[in-house]
């Protein structure tokens, strides 16, 4: 059987679509369960519905604590029979139920070559500084913010004609890429380690 990943997303969702894509596809040998989301409305939730991929959407307002939340989403990825979880632009740590439940078996995707430009406003961060090459990261998951080790990279050149909005372009068709990628490879190294 296919490991059965779940998509966490906040918002647009287009790092969701595009590891849907490639996953239905075949370039990326894995399918994609379910997309979670904090943010209930978030269009995320209409690209899964168009893709007819199942949404689990909750509000962590509605829970006592981190903890009754995180039990509540770990709940909800048994019933989907979760193997793996991506981050895509989910904006919230994960807290020590998910992390002992999912240990290096959660990637995130980051818009910045890492360390550099942590926080959620990487693209703008790098821009305003100037480099001229920026990236984009996918790093496996702990307790730290942007912190875990690194998957993998690629670049993005942020030359003098271009702009915010130009910058920002470039890295999502980069990310576009490189999370599917980078999904295979964690993917291949757990099962090097026959955990999957
Ligand atoms: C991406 O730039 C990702 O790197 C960051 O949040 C953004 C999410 O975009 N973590 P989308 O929702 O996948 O379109």
């Amino acid at each position: 059987m296919k490991p059965r990943v779940a998509v966490f997303a906040s918002g647009n969702g287009s790092n969701f679509e595009a590891l849907a894509r490639a996953c239905a596809s075949g370039e990326v040998d894995a399918e994609i369960a379910v997309c979670i989301t904090d943010k209930p409305g978030a269009y995320v939730v209409t690209r899964a519905r168009n893709l007819g991929i199942p949404s689990e959407e909750f509000r962590p307002k509605d829970f006592g604590s981190k903890l009754e939340y995180e039990r509540a989403v770990l709940d909800a990825l048994a019933r989907h029979d979760v193997d793996f979880i991506c981050l895509a632009g989910y904006m919230r740590l994960i807290g020590a139920v998910l992390l002992d439940a999912y240990r290096e078996r959660i990637i995130n995707i980051h818009p910045s070559l890492l360390p550099s430009f942590k926080g959620a406003h990487a693209i703008r961060d790098a821009f305003d500084y100037g480099v001229r090459i920026t990236g984009v990261t996918v790093h496996y998951v702990d307790e730290s913010l942007d912190g875990g080790k690194i998957l993998a990279q690629a670049p993005v050149e942020n030359s003098e004609t271009d702009t915010l909005d130009s910058l920002e372009t470039k890295i999502h068709a980069c990310e576009h890429k490189l999370y599917p990628r980078a999904l295979q490879m964690a993917l291949d190294n757990l099962k090097k380690q026959q955990h999957l």
